[in-house]
C-alpha cells in the first residue's frame, strides 16, 4: 500500500537521475552518552555498525530544544532570525513556524521527492495551515505537540489525545508508539513509487522522555540494578531494532544503495529523567554542550571516504542546505546553513568555523552563546526554559542514575532563584566539558566573541509575545489536541 494517492504523485519530474533517497533519523532527546559508540554498555548493533561504516561527526550541533531545532532544520535559518529562539512551543500557544518560510520538504517536493514525516511535528498546530501536510509532507503519521505517552498517546503536559494519520485522528492506546512508527516507516518504503526519490523523516519518539519500554527490551539489561537506567537502555535497544527494520525494508526494495542515511538528535538528553549527556555539561534546553552537541553520523554508498570519526564542525542549519543541494533543489540565498557535502562525503575541511547556539533577548532571562574557532562564549542565562524548570540544577553534570526529578516541566512557583547572569568563556577543544571558565583569563577573547554576537544580533527578529489561549484546550475538541483556534 502507498501512503500517497497515485493521482497526487508529483507531476514535477526529477531534476537529475542522481537524486538519492534521503532517510533522516531524528532521535528525540538523545544525549551524548546515549549511543553505543560513546557508551559501550549499550546494545545497539545496527546503529553501531552503520556509524562505524559511515562518518561519525564528533562536533555536530543542534539547538537546545525541539521546536527551535526543527525550525532550523526546516528553514536553514538560526531560530533567532525567525522568531523561534524562545523556548519550545507549549500546548496552548497560538503560534507556529512562520508561514512566510518555505520548508525543506516543500523544496524537496519541487524537485520530485515524495516526502513523509513519521513521528513528531511540534512546529505549531493551532490552525490547519501550520500542520505538516500543509508544510510540505505528502504524508504524516505522528503527533503535533511536544510529546505523548508511549502507550496512551495522551499529551504529556495536559489531558488530551494526540496521534494522527495525516489529519485524521487514530485511536490506538495499547500499542507501543515506537513500534507503530517503525511499522509505518517500513510500509512507506515498501509502498514507495520507485521512480521518485524518497525523503523520509523518522522522528521516532525514542529515546524520548518516558521510561516506558516493553519488557523484553528491558530484559536485555537484567544485570543492571538501577531501574531507570535499565529501562532507558532498553528503549535505546528498541530504537536500534526499529531502525534495523527500516534498513531491512530499504534493502528489500533495492533502495538502500541509493540511500543517504542520516542519524542525529533534536537536542541533548533530558538528564536524569532518562538519558545522559555525560561527560558534557548541562541538560536539554540549556546553552551548554550537553544540550546542543549530539551524536550524529552519515552512511551511504555515495560517501567517498567513510569508516572514521570526523572532527569538523557541523550545525543543524547545515543539514538543511546540504540535503537540498544534494537533491538538486535551491535554497533561499540568505540562509545560515552551509553546504557540507564535501566535508561529509570526502572529509574536506568544514566551511563552518563559527556558529550561534542561540540569542534570546527576552527581558526576564536573556541568554546567548556563540562558538568561534576553539572558543565558546555564554552570556546571560544559560537555561532556555526559565522560569519553568526541567532540573534543579540545569548547569550541572549528570549521568544515568543521578538524582531524579519529579516531572517533565516543573511550572514556575514564584520562588525561583533570580536568573543567572553569567559570562563564561570555554576552550571547547581543550575543555569539552566546560569546567574551566576562562573569562577572567582572556578578557580580549570575551570582547571579541561578544562583538561577534552583537553583529549577529543585528539580524535578530524578536519572537511574537506568547499568547496562551485556553480555547485551544483539547477539552474543546472532543479530548484531542486539534487545530482550529487561532
Ligand atoms: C571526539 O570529541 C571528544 C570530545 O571533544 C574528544 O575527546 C574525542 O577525542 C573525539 N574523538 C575522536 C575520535 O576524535
Ligand atoms: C529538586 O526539586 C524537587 C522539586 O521542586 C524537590 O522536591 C527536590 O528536593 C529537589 N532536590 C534537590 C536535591 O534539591
Ligand atoms: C549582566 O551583566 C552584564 C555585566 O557583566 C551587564 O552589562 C548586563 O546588563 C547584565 N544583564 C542583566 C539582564 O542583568
Amino acid at each position: 500500500m502507498s501512503f500517497i494517492p497515485e493521482a497526487s504523485v508529483h507531476s514535477c519530474k526529477r531534476v537529475t537521475d542522481k537524486q538519492p533517497h534521503i532517510v533522516l533519523i531524528l532521535a528525540e532527546d538523545l544525549g551524548w552518552n546515549d549511543v553505543g559508540w560513546h557508551n559501550p554498555d549499550l546494545k545497539m548493533p545496527i546503529l553501531n555498525q552503520l556509524a562505524a561504516d559511515g562518518v561519525i561527526f564528533n562536533q555536530s550541533y543542534v539547538q537546545p530544544a525541539c521546536t527551535p531545532s526543527r525550525s532550523a532544520l526546516f528553514t536553514g535559518y538560526y531560530p533567532f532570525k525567525i522568531k523561534r529562539q524562545h523556548q519550545m512551543l507549549l500546548n496552548l500557544e497560538a503560534d507556529g513556524l512562520s508561514l512566510d518560510l518555505k520548508t525543506l520538504p516543500e523544496m524537496l517536493k519541487d524537485v520530485g521527492y515524495l516526502t513523509h514525516l513519521v513521528g513528531k511535528w511540534h512546529l505549531g498546530f493551532c490552525k490547519e495551515e501550520y500542520l505538516p501536510n500543509k508544510r510540505g509532507f505528502d504524508s504524516f503519521y505522528g503527533w503535533l505537540t511536544l510529546g505523548t505517552d508511549l502507550y496512551t498517546k495522551e499529551n504529556v503536559l495536559a489531558p488530551g489525545y494526540d496521534f494522527r494519520d495525516n489529519t485524521g485522528v487514530v485511536q490506538e492506546s495499547d500499542t507501543y508508539l515506537p513500534f507503530m512508527l517503525a511499522e509505518r516507516a517500513v510500509d512507506i518504503v515498501m509502498g514507495h513509487y520507485k521512480e521518485y526519490p524518497l525523503f523520509l523523516e523518522f522522528s521516532m519518539a525514542l529515546p524520548g522522555k518516558f521510561l516506558e519500554v516493553p519488557q523484553d527490551y528491558e530484559d536485555l539489561y537484567s544485570d543492571i540494578d538501577d531501574d531507570r537506567t535499565r529501562k532507558f537502555y532498553g528503549k535505546l535497544s528498541a530504537m536500534d531494532n526499529s531502525i534495523g527494520l527500516l534498513v531491512e525494508a530499504l534493502k528489500t526494495r533495492g533502495m538502500w544503495d541509493d540511500t543517504l542515511f542520516i542519524f542525529t538528535s533534536d537536542n541533548g538528553a533530558f538528564a536524569t529523567e532518562s538519558g545522559s549527556n555525560w561527560p558534557l555539561r548541562g541538560n536539554i534546553a540549556t546553552l551548554f554542550e550537553g544540550g546542543t552537541r549530539v551524536p550524529t553520523f552519515f552512511y551511504g554508498s555515495m560517501l567517498k571516504k567513510a569508516g572514521y570519526v570526523n572532527n569538523e564542525l557541523i550545525h543543524i542549519v547545515d543539514l538543511h542546505k546540504t540535503i537540498i543541494e544534494l537533491a538538486g533543489a535551491t535554497t533561499e540565498s540568505d540562509i545560515d546553513g552551509m553546504d557540507m557535502w564535501k566535508t561529509i562525503s570526502k572529509g574536506e575541511p568544514s566551511p563552518r568555523t563559527e556558529f550561534v547556539y542561540n540569542i534570546d533577548d527576552n527581558e526576564l532571562s536573556p541568554g546567548a552563546a556563540i562558538r568561534v574557532g576553539d572558543y565558546k562564549l555564554i552570556t546571560g542565562h544559560p537555561d532556555l526554559m526559565y522560569p519553568f524548570r526541567l532540573l534543579n540544577r540545569s548547569d550541572d553534570w549528570y549521568n544515568y542514575g543521578d538524582e531524579p526529578i519529579s516531572g517533565i516541566l516543573l511550572p514556575p512557583t514564584g520562588n525561583e532563584p533570580p536568573p543567572a547572569n553569567v559570562t563564561y568563556l570555554f576552550n571547547i577543544i581543550d575543555d569539552p566539558e566546560e569546567r574551566n571558565n576562562l573569562a577572567d583569563v582572556y578578557p580580549n577573547k570575551v570582547e571579541e566573541l561578544r562583538h561577534r554576537l552583537d553583529e549577529y544580533r543585528e539580524h535578530l527578529v524578536p519572537p511574537e509575545s506568547r499568547i496562551f489561549d485556553p480555547s485551544g484546550d483539547a477539552v474543546n475538541f472532543g479530548g484531542v489536541w486539534s487545530p482550529g483556534w487561532c
